[in-house]
């Protein structure tokens, strides 16, 4: 059993697909999470919606996030982004496996359940448990009303407008946007200072515009795709804020060109993945310019020395890689963010390259309701 949107009733506005004009509404889509949040006086965030006081945001010892696919992925950035901002210990977990596992359930624990739809039944399951055994817990959701943000105690709507199109793309990139904003207000009312509260906001600010510099490379990562389409398969790989990037772009690539993708973190494949690494399996490897630029382009050079093609995305040219699709800088922990985006594109356009229906790939439903 499955909910389906109605498709008809959504204007496609100039597209062909609903996944294109849902990457193209990025910037207005992050525009809109961001506004009316921002507080410039004290360097935070309001989430009006949260139901959570500073007193309370302290007694926190631990994030537990809950999300299934790609709401998955975006909460493992946000636990990222909320351990480098707040410094609370945080992870997430496929909501499907947690609630299978008989987890043990603390009360200084908070859990927040990651959904586009707010009905897929794993999530909404596991979230009915935790509530059963006494804990808190949050939503961060897309679609109000739904029926994880009712069972939730309070959340942050992720205001990304409809997502028609099966696979996510516009919500993604809107829900790691609203866990940055979790991660600044837990961070103000914890151990933040004032001067990255501000850089923070700055770097977020920056976002929509970034986000169009990006879309304005199409026909460049079209070209990009087009010649990777023929592969059978490929790897990416990141290293810590850019490992769920790289599970995000493998699954996107996986669900729409039905190419088989695997994403592994860079520093794993020396322990077994570089095994596979010939001319016929191109990689795509996310490498920002931060602390660990000089490990992930080490990363390249072991994988040039085995013949294999790389595509990085990165924020300037990288010498091993046959091709370079540079993004924007933005702030360190901020940069996931961008990067995921041509990622998009370049999966879209390998989809079409291919003749696929990018809207409704084989086998897959936007809502799953079911277990
Ligand atoms: C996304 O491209 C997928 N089709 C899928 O993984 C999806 O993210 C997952 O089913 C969770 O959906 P939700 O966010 O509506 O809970």
């Amino acid at each position: 059993e499955t909910v389906e949107w109605e498709a008809a009733s959504f204007d496609m506005g100039g597209h062909d697909t609903y996944m294109h004009k849902e990457i193209s509404e990025q910037p207005d889509a992050v525009d809109r999470v961001l506004r009316g949040r921002i507080d410039d006086r004290f360097s935070t965030v309001h989430l009006g919606g949260l139901n959570l006081d500073p007193r309370e945001a302290r007694t926190i010892r631990r994030i537990k996030i809950l999300g299934c696919g790609t709401s998955y992925h975006a909460g493992l950035i946000g636990a990222g982004l909320i351990e480098s901002m707040a410094r609370i210990p945080a992870d997430a977990e496929p909501a499907s496996e947690f609630r299978y596992r008989n987890p043990v359930v603390d009360p200084d624990t908070l859990y927040i359940a990651v959904s586009q739809s707010g009905e897929t039944y794993d999530v909404l399951a596991a979230v009915q448990e935790l509530k059963r055994k006494g804990a808190r817990v949050l939503g961060v959701v897309n679609v109000v009303g739904s029926a994880i943000a009712r069972e939730a105690d309070g959340g942050v709507y992720v205001h990304a407008g409809p997502e028609v199109c099966v696979v996510s793309t516009k919500c993604f990139t809107n829900t790691v946007v609203a866990f940055a904003l979790l991660a600044l207000h837990l961070g103000r009312i914890r151990d933040l200072s004032v001067t990255d509260g501000k850089r923070i906001i700055e770097g977020l600010r920056k976002l929509p515009e970034q986000i169009g510099e990006i879309l304005q490379n199409e026909d460049e990562i079209k070209k990009l795709a087009e010649e990777y389409a023929g592969a059978q398969s490929m790897m990416f790989i990141g290293r810590v804020r850019g490992y769920p990037v790289a599970l995000e772009a493998s699954l996107k690539l996986k669900e729409i060109s039905y190419i088989h993708a695997e994403a592994y973190p860079a520093s794993e494949l020396k322990h077994g993945p570089l095994a596979l690494i010939e001319p016929a399996l191109p990689t795509v490897a996310i490498v920002p310019d931060d602390d660990l630029l000089e490990k992930n382009r080490a990363a390249l050079e072991e994988i040039k020395a085995r013949s294999g093609r790389i595509l990085a995305v990165a924020h300037q040219p990288q010498e091993k890689a046959d091709h370079t699709i540079v993004v924007p800088k933005n702030e360190d922990e901020l940069d996931a963010i961008l990067m995921g985006i041509p990622l998009q594109l370049f999966a879209y356009h390998t989809a079409l390259a291919m003749g696929r229906d990018i809207d409704k790939p084989r086998n897959l439903a936007k809502s799953v309701t079911v277990e």
